[in-house]
């Protein structure tokens, strides 16, 4: 049995390489609310990682030390605010291509808060879903509660500050959210509820006696 954790560590990941990107901010805000329950935060920009694409497990060994900066700075992390800008109507192939770099080593059974941000009316919302499904893919949890953003040109100002304050709201939930779920799913209570689920017998309401 793994032993709780002393501090939850969440990270934002960003899939926009824009310096001033309107993602990093929702991120921002939603790992505020992870702060707020005590969690430990740090926001992952890959602007600032030099990846390559996917070789799809041919010639690890050639990745640059980025790719694996990234991987260990995922691993790390308990829970994970993913947020995406509506690249043609589903996430950034920037994100995509981060995450194919990963597998289940970092993020199997990791909590996953989600935030797209559009241009247009939609708010991400298609690439939402598909985030959802990409989650599920990896063993990640993702939690019911995500934050779609449209228009997100008039939601920040220029210095990055929000002007709208049910958004704001929305966001510092879901970042509470994913951190009150990460401590929860590593907490001792619920460590020893995993242990005793692996161990459980194949029809428990039968012969299983403890
Ligand atoms: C390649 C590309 C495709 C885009 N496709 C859409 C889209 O399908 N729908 C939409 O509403 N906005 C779209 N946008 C606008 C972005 O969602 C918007 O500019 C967003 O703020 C970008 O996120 P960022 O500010 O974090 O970089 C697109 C932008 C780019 C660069």
């Amino acid at each position: 049995m793994n032993a709780q954790p002393d501090k939850i560590k969440i990270i934002g990941l960003s899939g926009s390489l824009r310096k001033n990107g309107l993602t990093k901010h929702a991120i921002n805000i939603a790992l505020t609310g992870a702060k707020q329950m005590g969690a430990d935060t740090t926001l992952i920009e890959l602007r600032n990682y030099e990846l390559v694409f996917c070789h799809g497990n041919e010639q690890e060994e050639a990745y640059p030390d980025d790719v694996h900066r990234l991987r260990k700075e995922v691993k790390s992390a308990h829970g994970i605010l993913l947020g995406t800008p509506e690249y043609h109507g589903s996430y950034s192939g920037v994100l995509k291509n981060a995450l194919d770099l990963m597998s289940f080593a970092e993020l199997e059974g990791k909590m996953i808060g989600l935030i797209g941000v559009s241009g247009g009316s939609m708010g991400a919302i298609s690439a939402l879903a598909s985030l959802r499904g990409i989650g599920r893919a990896l063993h990640a949890w993702v939690i019911p509660q995500q934050v779609a953003i449209p228009e997100v040109d008039n939601v920040f100002a220029a210095n990055g500050a929000i002007k709208d304050p049910q958004i704001e709201s929305r966001l510092l939930a879901l970042g509470n959210q994913v951190a009150k779920f990460s401590f929860l799913h590593h907490s001792n209570t619920a460590q020893q509820f995993l242990s005793e689920w692996e161990h459980a017998p194949a029809n428990p309401g039968g012969t299983y006696t403890k």
